[in-house]
């Protein structure tokens, strides 16, 4: 009769830990299922989604365009970087008022994927090769995601003088 009642207690036990463990997995789908129908748009993707830079440096920034010798293809104006002379000079714009004109990632996007958007006048100024493509070079191997942050950054605070006021 003893040895009964244990078994009962037993099998109350174990079924009892079995609905606890049973309600925690359904409330941790629940959970799941909350956090997706937060999302609005398609596919769980924010309608108005836009894609991000990590935030860069400036400072930083200003030394990997001299140490990559950036420079060489573009000027910026106000800048002092070691002179240029030979082919490379002037081959890329003039970057001193670039933040007036591009968005951070616009200027991320030209370092890292430099035929993404290539301007029609862009051939008579002498930008592009004879292959139709950007005379940039592909820097992806040598620049780490946040050194690209970097130069962006430093990039995205030339106001230029006619720009100053953005
Ligand atoms: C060999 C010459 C050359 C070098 C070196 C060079 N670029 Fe360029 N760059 C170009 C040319 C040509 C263009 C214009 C065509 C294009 O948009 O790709 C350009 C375009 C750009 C643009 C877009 C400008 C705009 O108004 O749309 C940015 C930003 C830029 N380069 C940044 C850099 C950075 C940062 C470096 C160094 C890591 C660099 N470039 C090194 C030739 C160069």
């Amino acid at each position: 009769m003893v040895k009964l009642k244990n078994i009962f207690v037993l099998a109350l036990f174990l079924i009892s830990i079995g609905g606890v463990s049973f309600s925690t997995a359904c409330s941790k789908d629940k959970k799941g299922k909350e956090m997706v129908s937060q999302q609005t748009g398609e596919h769980g993707m924010p309608a108005d989604w836009k894609f991000t830079m990590p935030h860069g440096d400036p400072v930083q920034g200003r030394k990997i365009f001299v140490e990559m010798e950036c420079y060489k293809c573009h000027e910026i104006k106000g800048e002092t970087f070691s002179a240029v002379g030979g082919a490379e000079k002037g081959v890329g714009p003039e970057l001193s008022e670039i933040a007036g004109i591009h968005p951070v990632e616009f200027i991320a996007e030209s370092i890292i994927n430099p035929n993404a958007v290539i301007d029609p006048e862009d051939k008579e100024k002498g930008y592009l090769g004879d292959d139709g493509k950007s005379k940039m070079p592909d820097y992806n191997n040598l620049l780490t995601i946040q050194q690209v942050s970097d130069l962006a950054a430093y990039l995205a605070s030339l106001k230029g003088q006619k720009h100053a006021v953005h």
